[in-house]
C-alpha cells in the first residue's frame, strides 16, 4: 500500500513545483514598511501596485488609532465562542445594520473570512435538488463553494449572457424535474482582468427565468457606485441582487466579510451558515475597526475620488502609450504583454530592481500561453508622480521586451534563482 505522503514528496503541486525558482521573489515576496504607495522590497524602495488597499485606509491615522484603541479595550480574544453560543455582541449587530443600510439591503450577517464565508453561503443556500449556474472565471472561493453542492451545476462562458441564457434553459428544465430552484453566481468585478460582471443583463434575465442571484463584490465594494456601495449600485441593479457579498480584505483594509439580503434570508443564514455556526466570532477589534472604516467610506468621498483620479491617470496613460489594458471597467488595471514565462520573470526582476516598480505578475496557465499579465492596483495613497514614474518604466520595459533583452537575460535570471 502507498504512503499517503508519497505524492507530496514527488510533486509539490502546480504552483509549488516552482518554489525553488520563485519563492521569496515572484511568490511569497516580503513587502516591508508601513502599508502605502511606497514600501521596501529586499531593501529597495518600490512603488507598490499590488495591494488592494483601494481607499488607502490600511495605514490611515484614524484607522490605526481606532484599531489600536479597540485592541487596548478588548484585546484580540473577545468575544469567545461562536456567535450562536457565546460570541454575540451589540457591536456585531450594529456593524451588520450599518453594512446592510450602506448596501441597501434589509439585513446583513458578518463572516470571519470572505473565502470561507461565501463558500458556506453557497452551501447554505442550495440543497441537492437545486442547480447552480456560475461564471466559468469565478474566484476560487465560489468554485470551492460550488464543489460542496451535491446537485447539478453549470458554468457559463465568462461574462457571456448568451451562454448564461443557454445554461439557464438547461437548468430550468432540470429544476422542473428535480423540483429545485436555481442559483446564479457572478462577481461584481472580476479581480484579474477588471471587467464588471454583467449584473444588469443578468438581472434582466429574471423576467424570463426564475432564479436567485448571488454576487461576490469583493473588488466593487467601496470603489464603484455613487456612494461606494459597489457594482450593483454602479449598474443600478442592487435590488435585483438577492444575496450581496463583500470582503473587508480590500477597500476596508482589514479581515472579515459580510453578506447582505432580505432580512428573512439573513435570518435563515444566521441559523444555517456552518462557517459561522462552528467557528469563533469575528473578534471585537475587527468589528470596531470595520465600524470606523465604514464611517470613513461614508463620510470621506474624497478617498474614492482620489482613487479614481489615480485609476484614470494610470489607465488613460497606459492606453495613450499604446499598452493593451484589455476591457477593464474598474480600478483593477491589467497590462498584457507578449512573452514567455522566463522573459516575464526577467522583466519583473528588471521592473523591481532597476525601476522600483512592484506589481503582480500572472502567466500561463492562469492566462493563455505566450501572454504576460502585469496587474496594477491603484489606491488613494498613490500620487500622480507615482503614475508618471510607472508609465515611464513601462515604456522602458516594453522596449527591452521587444528588443530581446529579456530573452537574453532570462537564462541568467533562471541561473541566479537556482543559486539561491
Ligand atoms: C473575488 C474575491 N472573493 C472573495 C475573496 C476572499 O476574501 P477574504 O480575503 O476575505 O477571504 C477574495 C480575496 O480576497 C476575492 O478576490
Amino acid at each position: 500500500m502507498k504512503d499517503l505522503f508519497e505524492k507530496i514528496y514527488k510533486d509539490k503541486g502546480p504552483l509549488g513545483k516552482w518554489a525553488s525558482h520563485a519563492e521569496g521573489y515572484f511568490v511569497f515576496p516580503k513587502l516591508e514598511g508601513e502599508i502605502s504607495n511606497r514600501m521596501k522590497f529586499q531593501g529597495k524602495d518600490v512603488i507598490t501596485w499590488s495591494i488592494n488597499d483601494y481607499l488607502g485606509l490600511a495605514n490611515h491615522p484614524q484607522v490605526r488609532k481606532a484599531d489600536a484603541d479597540a485592541a487596548k479595550q478588548y484585546g484580540s480574544a473577545y468575544p469567545m465562542g461562536a456567535r450562536m453560543m457565546s460570541g454575540h455582541t451589540d457591536l456585531h449587530e450594529k456593524l451588520q445594520s450599518e453594512l446592510a443600510a450602506f448596501v441597501n439591503k434589509e439585513g446583513a450577517y458578518l463572516l470571519n473570512f470572505g473565502y470561507q464565508g461565501i463558500l458556506s453561503t453557497i452551501d447554505a443556500l442550495v440543497s441537492k435538488n437545486d442547480i447552480i449556474v456560475y461564471d466559468v472565471d469565478a474566484h476560487a472561493c465560489i468554485i470551492d463553494g460550488v464543489r460542496l453542492h451535491m446537485g447539478k451545476r453549470f458554468t457559463y462562458k465568462h461574462n457571456d449572457v448568451v451562454s448564461l441564457e443557454k445554461n439557464l434553459e438547461r437548468a430550468t428544465k432540470m429544476a422542473q424535474q428535480t423540483g429545485g430552484g436555481i442559483l446564479v453566481i457572478s462577481e461584481g468585478v472580476f479581480g484579474m482582468r477588471g471587467e464588471q460582471g454583467r449584473l444588469k443583463e443578468i438581472v434582466e434575465l429574471k423576467k424570463k427565468y426564475k432564479f436567485r442571484f448571488l454576487v461576490d463584490d469583493a473588488h466593487g465594494f467601496g470603489t464603484l457606485g455613487k456612494t461606494g456601495a459597489g457594482a450593483g449600485e454602479e449598474q443600478g441593479v442592487q435590488d435585483g441582487i438577492d444575496v450581496y457579498f463583500a470582503t473587508f480584505a480590500k477597500s476596508m483594509a482589514s479581515t472579515g466579510a459580510f453578506i447582505a439580503a432580505d432580512q428573512e434570508i439573513i435570518d435563515y443564514l444566521k441559523y444555517n451558515l456552518r462557517s459561522q455556526m462552528f467557528a469563533k466570532s469575528l473578534q471585537m477589534q475587527l468589528v470596531v475597526g470595520a465600524l470606523k472604516r465604514l464611517e470613513m467610506l461614508k463620510t470621506m468621498p474624497e478617498l474614492k475620488e482620489k482613487l479614481w483620479e489615480n485609476v484614470n491617470a494610470l489607465q488613460s496613460g497606459l492606453k495613450k502609450r499604446g499598452f493593451d489594458i484589455g476591457t477593464t471597467q474598474s480600478c483593477v488595471t491589467p497590462v498584457y504583454l507578449k512573452g514567455s514565462i522566463p522573459e516575464a520573470m526577467s522583466l519583473v526582476k528588471d521592473l523591481r530592481e532597476n525601476y522600483g516598480i512592484f506589481c503582480s505578475i500572472v502567466v500561463y496557465p492562469v492566462i493563455p500561453k505566450g501572454l504576460i499579465l502585469l496587474r496594477l492596483i491603484p489606491t488613494a495613497t498613490h500620487t500622480l508622480e507615482d503614475v508618471t514614474e510607472t508609465l515611464n518604466a513601462f515604456d522602458a520595459i516594453r522596449d527591452r521586451l521587444n528588443n530581446g533583452t529579456y530573452k537574453r537575460l532570462s537564462a541568467a535570471v533562471m541561473a541566479s534563482m537556482e543559486d539561491k
